[in-house]
């Protein structure tokens, strides 16, 4: 029995906790005592430093999706960088209506419902199957990450101030991942105002030029971008093991940027004060949050 007036808490999920977004998600909500924050994921030791509880969840064992669900009112959902996401997000959602999850915030890509790029298209198969299945859902369909420019998964985006791309000089939208957290974690926080939602995120449009001269004045080194051949990012990644067709997709992008093909490449959207109360990050704010990272 709830001894005091208080609302018992609600369960609240986070998938990919220990990725840049889920992280980033569990930072923004972790002190918001009106909520139970679990994180999920494959390995209790990565998880140990999010400060909160943890539940085993592998998408690919099934064996773990149902106690990883139980009691969980709302879910924020993220996949990793391959083609696997299909499969996995079908038995997570399978499993999560199995389990009576009320509300997914799910982590998709960038792009109109009629677009041509591959792997956004996969996540809007997750966001209809997400709709199929009678959630109440916000679909978070972020842009391009700034932090894609601090390094990842070990390869560095930036050596000695040359910015190594594949997009040609193409203007493109850009996000910070602490604002799709902030974001995520509004409609985790009050899921009935943001149900039904879809929500492109992506709030300054760059050339990867522009970002490099801003680069330059914030960190007073120079800066600047040097575009390259897209079957280079392929052979790169497949190398350091990633997924081939997710990057394949990736990769046709990449030419199709280049090349002016991607329609709406450049939009930029109005939404994000409306659901945080304050303004979006853009570049020059996020280079000198992460000036010392990108100095060299
Ligand atoms: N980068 C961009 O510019 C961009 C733009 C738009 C959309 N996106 C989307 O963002 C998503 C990736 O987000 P992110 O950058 O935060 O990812 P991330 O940093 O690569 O993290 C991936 C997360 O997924 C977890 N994971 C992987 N396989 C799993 C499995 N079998 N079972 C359970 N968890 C598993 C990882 O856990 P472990 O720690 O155990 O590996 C990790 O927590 C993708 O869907 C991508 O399409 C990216």
């Amino acid at each position: 029995m709830n001894t005091t007036d208080n609302p018992p808490k609600r369960n609240i999920l986070i998938t990919g906790a220990t990725g840049q977004v889920g992280r980033a998600v569990i930072r923004t909500l972790k002190d918001d005592d009106s909520i139970k924050l679990i994180a999920a994921g494959r390995s209790e030791e990565k998880a140990a430093k999010l400060g909160v509880a943890w539940r085993k969840l592998d998408y690919d064992e099934a064996s773990t999706l149902s106690p990883a669900l139980q009691d969980i009112d709302s879910v924020f959902m993220a996949t990793d960088y391959t083609v696997g996401m299909l499969r996995q997000s079908k038995a997570f959602i399978n499993a999560a209506k199995r389990a009576g999850v009320h509300h997914i915030v799910h982590l998709g890509a960038p792009g109109d419902d009629d677009t041509h790029v591959d792997h956004w298209g996969w996540h809007q198969f997750v966001e209809r199957y997400i709709e199929w299945s009678g959630f109440s859902f916000t679909h978070l369909r972020p842009e391009i990450f700034m932090q894609n420019l601090l390094g990842y998964g070990g390869a560095k985006p930036i050596e000695e101030g040359v910015i190594h791309h594949y997009v040609g000089d193409a203007k493109i939208c850009w996000v910070d991942i602490d604002d799709i957290a902030a974001v995520a974690a509004e409609c985790l926080r009050e899921p009935v105002k943001h149900s039904s939602q879809t929500y492109r995120l992506g709030y300054d449009a760059k050339t990867y030029h522009e970002v490099a001269t801003i680069l330059s004045s914030v960190t007073q080194q120079p800066f600047r971008y040097e575009p390259r051949p897209a079957a280079e990012f392929l052979e790169k990644v497949l190398a350091a093991g990633a997924d081939y067709a997710y990057m394949q997709c990736a990769h046709n992008n990449y030419q199709n940027y280049a090349t002016g093909k991607t329609p709406g490449a450049d939009y930029t959207f109005d939404n994000f004060e409306t659901i945080t109360g304050h303004p979006p990050t853009r570049w020059e704010a996020f280079a000198i949050r992460h000036k010392e990272a990108f100095q060299y």
